[in-house]
């Protein structure tokens, strides 16, 4: 029996479009909003060093795993997420150069905790990835299925963050099964991620910090209440996003449990023609 439970109409390989975000990037691209353009940009300035860290977890791995299903998606994998980084560099240094932000500084802070984790065994590298990796699969998803999220934001970043999060999506189960196989300890996993959550959104939300200072909007009472409404309201974007996020603990979950094909074909289907022909 194969290692790995992605559909079989599901393949993951990489594209490889291009965005030119300089016009859009200078300004507040989200609808005019500073909170959701920050809180965005913010998670752009998370992904290069994470998806870097992501990429060299599984590759610890990659030679252990036997099936050949599941090694094409390990390759798959990495592809796409290699691309994630160099358009999210590019992003963060357009970004960072016509607004002056301190990227750079950021993402060492990011960088030096990774270090650490030269510490940590090759598992519990590979744990921390595959709960990052079920988060991101629930941002794509909610991406995906919300309209909330990218709402009023510019076409063409809002082109590239359907693109980023229908790979997310495809992949998303990629991590999990390579876990599986190399024997993870699974309980620690589903402990791992109320942990990881927190991290997450702990530097998002001081990257938004960090963006909104050097703004000098940082102490916008209206910004940030309508901003964190939007976020985790009554009716916020994140919300619908729960009980998709407690499902992980289940004894029995697999992230395609969230079957998100439907989706993806109707992307390939009207978006990502377009998408590739730019
Ligand atoms: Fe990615
Ligand atoms: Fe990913």
């Amino acid at each position: 029996m194969s290692s790995s439970h992605t559909p079989e109409t599901i393949t993951i390989k990489p594209r490889h479009p291009a965005f030119d975000l300089r016009a859009a990037l200078a300004t507040n691209w989200h609808g005019g909003d500073p909170f959701k353009t920050a809180f965005f940009n913010a998670l752009s300035l998370t992904f290069p060093v994470g998806e870097k860290y992501f990429i060299d977890s599984v590759r610890a791995f990659q030679k252990q795993i036997d099936d050949p299903k599941l090694s094409q998606e390990i390759r798959g994998f990495i592809g796409q997420e290699a691309i994630h980084r160099r358009e999210h560099t590019k992003y963060n240094e357009i970004l960072c150069g016509a607004r002056g932000y301190a990227g750079a500084a950021f993402e060492q802070g990011l960088q030096n905790r990774i270090d650490e984790r030269d510490a940590y065994s090759a598992h519990l590298r590979l744990m921390e990835t595959v709960a990052f990796e079920h988060l991101t699969a629930l941002l794509a998803h909610g991406l995906l299925t919300d309209d909330r999220w990218l709402d009023g934001a510019d076409p063409t970043l809002k082109s590239m963050w359907h693109w980023h999060a229908i790979e997310e999506a495809e992949h998303k189960a990629v991590t999990f099964d390579v876990y599986r196989a190399v024997g993870g300890n699974m309980d620690w996993l589903k402990q791992a991620l109320p942990l990881i959550t927190r991290q997450m959104f702990k530097d998002i939300l001081s990257a938004t910090w960090m963006m909104l200072k050097a703004d000098g909007q940082q102490f916008n009472p209206v910004i940030w209440l309508r901003g964190l409404n939007w976020l985790v309201g009554r009716q916020g974007v994140l919300r619908n996003l729960s009980p998709l996020w407690r499902d992980f603990k289940r004894a029995d979950f697999h992230p395609w449990d969230h079957d998100n094909r439907e989706l993806i074909s109707m992307w390939q289907a009207t978006a990502e023609p377009e998408l590739l022909a730019a």
